[in-house]
């Protein structure tokens, strides 16, 4: 009986970790989740076909987030990852179509800004999508309900990132513009609040300067979905690495290329979803 049962769960911790984005971007939730977590088998959708979701309406992303979901449950995933912040943020009740965990990657990000700041000035930078849905700064308020909280939306940031431009000076000017507004305020913290943020982190730490303390939520996500496997028992111990598996709705090529970058290792296995 001991035997049949451990067998059962080391079966379904074998499982792998479901994670979608819209695009490239949660290819650096992915990297932290990785690397936290190296025994763990991960599949990984991108819907590069209908990227960008930043500047999309509500009931859209919620649309594409359910069918995102449904097909990484179709994998037999025993938890889901929702990288894309704008999806996270507008797609509340995504846990209502899903029967695995689920886990998004704000709660973690609010969760380790709030730890960080010592002043409770926190900023928050996202996609048009993410920051006028208010989803950070709600839960920034619910955490730490003395917080000054203030929010700007980058929209141009994932395009230049996506160029590579990332000590270019435009990419400078714009963070600069973006910035400027939200700095005046003395925010000790700052929420990078869009997967393609952390890729230009060195430009953000000169600009906004040396003690400005940034929050990458990928990093915060990959423990929370550590501590969630613990505690549900789920963990995979190995003793072989994880494999990683690669969906896209678009051109597996430019998903190849450009996510490199992303994941900074080279994508193997990427399958286009039809
Ligand atoms: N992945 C998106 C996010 O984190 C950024 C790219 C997009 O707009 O789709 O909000």
């Amino acid at each position: 009986m001991i035997a049949s049962l451990s067998a059962k769960n080391c079966a379904s911790n074998k499982k792998a970790i479901g994670i979608f984005d819209s695009g490239v971007g949660g290819l650096t939730v992915m990297r932290q989740i990785h690397a936290a977590l190296p025994y763990e088998n991960i599949c990984y959708f991108g819907d590069t076909a209908r990227v960008p979701y930043g500047n999309k309406s509500p009931e859209t992303i919620k649309k594409y987030a359910r069918e995102n979901a449904r097909f990484l449950q179709d994998q037999n995933i025993k938890i889901l990852v929702v990288a894309c912040n704008t999806a996270c943020a507008l797609a509340t009740d995504l846990h209502s179509y899903v029967d695995v965990p689920l886990i998004g990657v704000i709660e973690p990000g609010v969760r380790h800004a709030v730890e960080s700041t010592r002043s409770g000035s926190i900023a928050v930078l996202g996609t048009k999508g993410t920051i006028s849905s208010g989803a950070y700064q709600e839960r920034l308020k619910a955490a730490l309900p003395e917080a000054k909280i203030f929010a700007a939306a980058c929209p141009l940031l994932v395009h230049v990132v996506e160029e590579q431009l990332f000590t270019h000076a435009a990419t400078r000017l714009l963070i600069e513009e973006y910035t400027a507004p939200l700095m005046k305020n003395s925010p000790d913290t700052v929420i990078l609040g869009c997967t393609h943020y952390p890729l230009l982190q060195p430009l953000f730490q000169e600009i906004l300067g040396e003690d400005i303390i940034l929050i990458d939520p990928a990093y915060s996500t990959a423990l929370a979905v550590q501590q969630k496997l613990r505690a549900l028992d789920q963990l995979n111990s190995g003793p072989e690495k994880g494999s990683c598996a690669f969906f896209v709705s678009d051109d597996v090529l430019k998903f190849k290329e450009t996510g490199e970058l992303f994941f900074q290792r080279s994508l193997d296995k990427v399958t286009l979803k039809i």
